[in-house]
């Protein structure tokens, strides 16, 4: 809000790529630019469990490319272990620089709505006649043999097809052109599983590209000794590769611990990665605080009609006259619905974003005060059904959770 509705007129695009990976990046659009009506934003919260929903756009030429649905599911999973710090190489984090590993608190859903608001697998499968895509973006536009991206606020954009040359992935800045902001994966790095080959088969690609996605820059800042703006990764000469043995010192090393090769802002194999540290957190987490690029993500909903797809008879949204606040809840949530005969008898179902069911409320009159009091902070999504209406709320319990 508080930037003015600024269109610019023109977008200027650098391309400063590096040989193996590229990010571009591009001048600001203003977020408010994209949506007529903005909706109020929030702030993140200490603790919140930031929920990103993606979409897959998969681009194939042969049948090959046109990959099963479970190297999407293990992709997404190793992304989100990645993201959390739970993946079992964690252990491989030298001592040294154990202390800033962090985990994001980021996860990635598969959307299960469409931007028409129609129930979707989050899994787009396209047959393309282009052989090769080159890094321009051309796989972005279903004009060109591509797939266009879906709502930028409300999407994280995954292209994966095959790319020309020895391209990986790469990715756009926080900031861009709607249309283009995304990451692109080349479809045989594209999973965690040993359908993929070694060095580039634990689905650290995708880890990478999406730092990019959240403003992350190589450790190296991509000049000699540059910087990647962030202090707890040390400075390093340049880029690492393959799989080097600890530690690796470089002529701006600053300490004997030498370079962060294992961190996923470098370009070592898939195996020798595995950490980001409480830097690059904070940078990446700084995007979904008000006034970030990714601000609306918070807002986002389309992954959350996950735990009614279990009901047999899911009735379709309607406006139901009912409200739910604070939000940010403490330790009591009300709930009213002010038309008592649209409510009365009716179920609140809270879940929690794992779709397990933590707490059922029936409305027995207009304002319900409801003790959340044994709920961990976090976020909730709260359903109130009846016979032919649904209405979801997404709601926050305010807090820590978790380590600190
Ligand atoms: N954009 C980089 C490239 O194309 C990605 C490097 C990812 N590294 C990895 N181990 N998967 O090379
Ligand atoms: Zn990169
Ligand atoms: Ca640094």
């Amino acid at each position: 809000m508080k930037y003015l509705l600024l269109v610019l007129g023109v977008v200027l695009t650098f391309r400063g790529y590096s040989q193996r990976c590229m990010v571009k990046e591009t001048m600001p659009f203003f977020n408010e630019a994209r949506k007529g009506v903005q909706t109020s934003s929030r702030d993140t919260l200490p603790g919140e469990v930031i929920i990103v929903p993606v979409v897959i756009h998969v681009l194939y030429n042969t049948n090959d490319q046109n990959i099963p649905d479970q190297h999407i599911i293990d992709q997404i999973n190793s992304l989100n272990r990645d993201f959390r710090r739970k993946n079992a190489d964690t252990v491989n984090t030298p001592a040294p620089f154990k202390s800033v590993a962090a985990d994001s608190r980021i996860v990635f859903c598969i959307a299960k709505t469409d931007p028409d608001g129609k129930s979707t697998t989050g899994i787009i499968r396209k047959y393309t006649r282009v052989k090769a895509f080159f890094p321009d973006d051309q796989m972005k536009y279903s004009s060109k043999g591509g797939d266009d991206a879906w709502d930028a606020s409300e999407y994280f954009n995954i292209w994966v097809c095959n790319l020309f040359g020895r391209t990986l992935g790469y990715s756009v800045m926080p900031g861009g052109n709607p249309a283009l902001d995304g990451v692109v994966i080349q479809t045989n790095v594209f999973g965690n599983g040993p359908y993929l080959s070694a060095p580039f088969n634990k689905g650290r690609t995708l880890t990478h590209e999406t730092g990019h996605w959240l403003g992350l820059k190589h450790l190296w800042g991509d000049s000699v000794c540059g910087s990647d703006g962030i202090d707890d990764t040390p400075p390093q000469e340049g880029s690492s590769t393959g799989c080097p043995d600890f530690p690796k010192t470089s002529s701006c090393s600053i300490n004997p611990y030498g370079d962060m090769f294992m961190d996923f802002m470098d370009f070592t194999d898939d195996a020798c990665m595995n950490m980001f540290s409480t830097g690059q957190v904070r940078e990446m987490r700084s995007q979904f605080a008000k006034g970030g690029f990714r601000n609306s993500f918070l807002a986002s909903t389309v992954c959350e009609s996950s735990p009614v797809e279990e009901a047999p008879q899911v009735p379709p949204d309607g406006e139901v006259d009912l409200q739910m606040y604070p939000n940010p809840f403490a330790t009591q949530l009300i709930i009213r619905g002010n038309n008592f005969d649209e409510v009365n008898g009716k179920a609140v179902r809270i879940y929690n974003v794992q779709g397990k069911l933590v707490q059922e409320i029936t409305i027995q009159s207009q304002t319900t005060i409801v003790n959340t009091s044994q709920l961990p902070s976090g976020v909730y999504i709260a359903i109130f059904e009846n016979a032919n209406k649904r209405k979801i709320f997404k709601i926050v319990k305010a807090g820590y959770s978790g380590n600190r």
